[in-house]
């Protein structure tokens, strides 16, 4: 059989990521990230996520060409991410590679983030079905039931802030620098528990909140502030992260009771906690159930996550017209294989 050249394109938030992919084998992969621009923001700005994306892609695509030693004629389809994400960001990579897909006449492919985010795990092994997906990331938190190859069930969601959102948020009140996850992981290495918050609580039983603790976090600051009291960054790090990632092996847990699973996917920015990472290892020890975290390079957005799903739809037969247009509350299920 002919070996399938994938070019996947990923502009949904601030990185301008593109890669050419061979099943599961990187043949390049270049990022343009766009994270000190946004710094002085404390988030993505997204009218500037939206001229950096078009100042950067030429160079990205031409570089990521290059350094695969794919010729142009030798690709067999286009790969991008469709949404969910920022509108103006999106349309920069949907129509980079609808030039692409028409010039050189091969099929093109809107993929959707999330779903890029879990199939990532394929970098690291096969998917067990059905298996359960967690989407931690800046702009998202999914529980997702995964029946089959290429069909995802939504069944849970935050109500409110996404998951990393939360962590840039508190990172900000604190004072800290941009992404703030990472920042408040290294923090809480070295943390201990000394403040007290509460523990977020949402509606449904698979669903997630966090703008409660954000505001916890908020008056505590402030409360300590009027005293004159300093705050220990370390242990407030701590005791927001014990929090956050209780509700995540919480929901976990429960979903485990509910469906039946043969493996967990983890995937998103945030499944780069090593926290997270603890803890799921101790429940995957508890369950007997595979936990698969994508590797270290694809947790966060990147071209190659799109480029390998986008894979797996072209042998799917799933290619869109060159009249797709970006969805950017694009619903997870609604990308299914019908
Ligand atoms: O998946 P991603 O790269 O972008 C989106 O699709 O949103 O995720 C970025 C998010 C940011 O909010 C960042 O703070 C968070 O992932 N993040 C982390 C860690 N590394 C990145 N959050 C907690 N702990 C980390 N180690
Ligand atoms: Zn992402």
């Amino acid at each position: 059989m002919k070996p399938s050249y994938i070019l996947g394109i990923e502009t949904s938030c601030d990185e301008t990521s593109i890669a050419v992919v061979s099943n599961t084998k990187v043949l390049s992969h270049v990022t343009a990230s766009q994270i000190k621009q946004h710094e002085a923001f404390g988030g993505v700005f997204p009218e500037l996520a939206s001229r950096l994306h078009t100042e950067n892609i030429g160079y990205v695509l031409q570089t990521a060409l290059k350094q695969s030693n794919v010729p142009l004629s030798s690709l067999s389809a286009i790969a991008v991410t469709r949404g969910p994400g920022l509108i103006g960001a999106l349309h920069i990579g949907l129509q980079s590679a609808k030039v692409l897909a028409a010039s050189l006449n091969i099929p093109l492919i809107g993929v959707h983030h999330h779903a890029a985010h879990l199939e990532a795990a394929r970098f690291v092994q096969p998917i067990l079905y059905p298996a359960l997906g967690l989407i931690v990331s800046g702009g998202h938190t999914e529980l997702v039931y995964m029946p089959g190859p290429l069909r995802y069930e939504l069944i849970g969601q935050t109500q409110d802030d996404a998951i990393g959102e939360s962590y840039d948020k508190v990172a900000r009140m604190m004072g800290l620098g941009y992404p703030g996850g990472p920042i408040i992981d290294q923090l809480a290495q070295t943390g201990t528990t000394q403040y007290f918050l509460p523990l977020p609580k949402a509606n449904g039983i698979f669903d997630f909140s966090y703008s409660g603790l954000k505001t916890a976090v908020q008056s505590l600051i402030q409360k300590e502030q009027q005293a004159k009291r300093i705050i220990n960054q370390h242990n407030l790090a701590f005791d927001f992260q014990k929090l956050v990632i209780q509700t995540l092996i919480d929901k976990l847990q429960l979903a485990l009771k509910t469906y039946s699973v043969r493996s967990v996917i983890i995937g998103g920015g945030v499944s780069l906690n090593r926290e997270l990472r603890k803890q799921a290892n101790q429940l995957s020890q508890h369950t007997n159930i595979p936990f698969i975290f994508p590797p270290t390079w694809a947790c966060t957005d990147n071209g190659a996550m799109i480029a390998l799903l986008g894979g797996e739809m072209l042998k799917a037969g799933m290619i869109d017209s060159l009249s797709l247009g970006v969805d950017p509350s694009w619903e997870i299920q609604a990308s299914s294989q019908k």
